[in-house]
């Protein structure tokens, strides 16, 4: 299956695709953890995108389509993909396509993840993550065993540079400015798939995994 999740900073994105990606056997491709993997290892690309991420600007378009059309070409891919943060712009959502049909596929469908606008600054601003193995917690709503701490690997968790309410503020208005109309543009193809993300992590999933199952 050929998948993109689409929603809001916090609204849920990378903890489903977690679940997707196990259920599904598709490969995981976040443009976010790629660039955050690029920023830790110090490379080029990563401190081109820090300045953009620490603002909760997008980082151009050119820059992305890039790395994603070179990373769809992987052998790995041919199973299937989630992209995950991506695309983020109508011209991103252009070039998916455009890189898609030259290499004679098409994606299946669009998890659009719903959630109300109040619940986005509380889901980011407590949101924990492990610098080691990457995965993602919450202080309230998905708390490590032993506090601080991941269950996995028992690293310190961290938060992200990007996580303070003033930033997650500017990446909501930038979603709405910039992303939500790819809302319009997948709804046109036929490839939406609505979801409500306000409850627990595990209806979410299973409203994911029943509308996957359903032929379009
Ligand atoms: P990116 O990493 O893609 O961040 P984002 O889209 O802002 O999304 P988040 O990772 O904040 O949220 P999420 O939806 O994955 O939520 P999560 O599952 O963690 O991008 C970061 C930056 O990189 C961008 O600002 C931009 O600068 C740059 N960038 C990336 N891609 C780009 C692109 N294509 N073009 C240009 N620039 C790009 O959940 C959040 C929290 O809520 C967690 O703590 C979790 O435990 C909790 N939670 C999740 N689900 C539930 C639930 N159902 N109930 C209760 N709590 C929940
Ligand atoms: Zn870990």
């Amino acid at each position: 299956m050929r998948l993109v999740i689409l929603g809001p900073p916090g609204a849920g994105k990378g903890t489903q695709a977690a679940s997707i990606v196990d259920t599904f056997d598709v490969v995981h491709i976040s443009t976010g953890d790629i660039f955050r993997e690029n920023i830790k290892n110090d490379t080029e690309l990563g401190k081109k995108a820090k300045s953009y991420m620490d603002r909760g600007e997008l980082v151009p378009d050119e820059v992305v389509n890039e790395i994603v059309v070179d990373r769809l070409k992987k052998d790995d891919v041919q199973k299937g993909f989630l992209l995950d943060g991506f695309p983020r712009t109508v011209n991103q959502a252009v070039a998916l396509d455009a890189a898609l049909e030259a290499m004679g596929q098409k994606l299946d469908r669009v998890i659009n993840i719903v959630v109300d606008k109040n619940l986005l600054v509380e889901r980011t601003v407590g949101r924990r993550v492990c610098p080691k193995c990457g995965r993602t917690y919450h202080v309230v709503n998905q708390p490590p065993k032993v506090e601080g701490k991941c269950d996995a690997d028992g690293e310190t968790l961290i938060q992200r540079d990007d996580d303070t309410e003033e930033t997650v503020k500017t990446r909501i208005g930038v979603y709405e400015k910039q992303t939500s109309p790819l809302i319009d543009y997948y709804k046109a193809q036929g490839l939406l798939l609505d979801v409500d993300g306000s409850g627990a992590i595990e209806e979410v999933f299973e409203s994911i995994r029943s509308g996957l199952e359903q032929e379009v």
